[in-house]
């Protein structure tokens, strides 16, 4: 999925699907899926009007489910590319019964471009985002100064963007891109009350740390 904007990929594709993922995806996207195509009204996406989270790179769902769950008072987008990750935080919104939360596989810088008006975020959420470690691949990082500043267009007035990573390299990337950006400034470097995430714990288990960064949009 390139762009002409921006040819890097960000992400690996892979998309093999099991039965039951294959499953949720066809049974369970018309309910919850949107349409890239079609304009982004979140009063009529979500039959309310609410704050509206980003999530950008759900995963295989667990920690959005969970964070939805916990915070029915607003609203989520699910942003993912890896479909089988789809299907499973498909299943987890059925089992869970939850209303507030709709997904869209695209490419988020996509979707920050195209489909969400600008002022209509509360907070942006990248959790442990596709770390390209290799110095050959650090063009394809997410997090770029060209991101942050799509980001900030599409953040209303203090709203947060929350970046956490378990790489170090990232995390000063990070830094380097949100803590003396003028769209935005530092609240916090602590995790607050989000959940273990699936990739997080993988890198405790191979001995590395979490790092978070939130920054508030001015
Ligand atoms: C390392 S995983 C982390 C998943 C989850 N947040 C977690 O912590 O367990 C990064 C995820 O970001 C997704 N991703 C990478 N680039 C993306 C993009 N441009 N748009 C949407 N999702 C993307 C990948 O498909 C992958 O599932």
């Amino acid at each position: 999925m390139e762009t002409s904007h921006d040819p890097v990929r960000t992400f690996k594709v892979r998309r093999r699907v099991t039965t039951g993922q294959a499953e949720a995806l066809q049974r369970l996207l018309p309910e919850y899926g949107l349409d890239r195509t079609q304009p982004f009204e979140a009063a009529t996406v979500y039959g309310r009007t609410a704050p509206l989270v980003l999530e950008i790179g759900s995963g295989m769902g667990e920690a959005t489910a969970a964070m939805a769950s916990a915070d029915p008072a607003r609203d989520v987008l699910a942003v993912e590319v890896h479909t089988p990750g789809l299907g499973n935080l498909l299943r987890l919104l059925e089992d869970g019964g939850l209303t507030n939360v709709r997904v869209l596989e695209a490419d988020a810088r996509e979707v920050l471009r195209d489909v969400l008006p600008e002022g209509s975020l509360d907070e942006v959420r990248v959790f442990f985002p596709d770390p390209w470690p290799k110095a050959r691949h650090l063009k394809r990082r997410l997090l770029t100064a060209e991101f942050a500043d799509l980001v900030a267009t599409r953040l209303r007035r203090d709203g947060l963007l929350h970046v956490a990573t378990d790489w170090a390299s990232y995390a000063a990337q990070a830094e380097a891109v949100l803590a003396h950006h003028r769209a935005y400034e530092v609240v916090s470097r602590e995790r607050g009350a989000r959940p273990v995430t699936r990739f997080e714990q993988r890198g405790w288990d191979a001995g590395r740390q979490s790092h978070d960064l939130v920054v508030r949009r001015r």
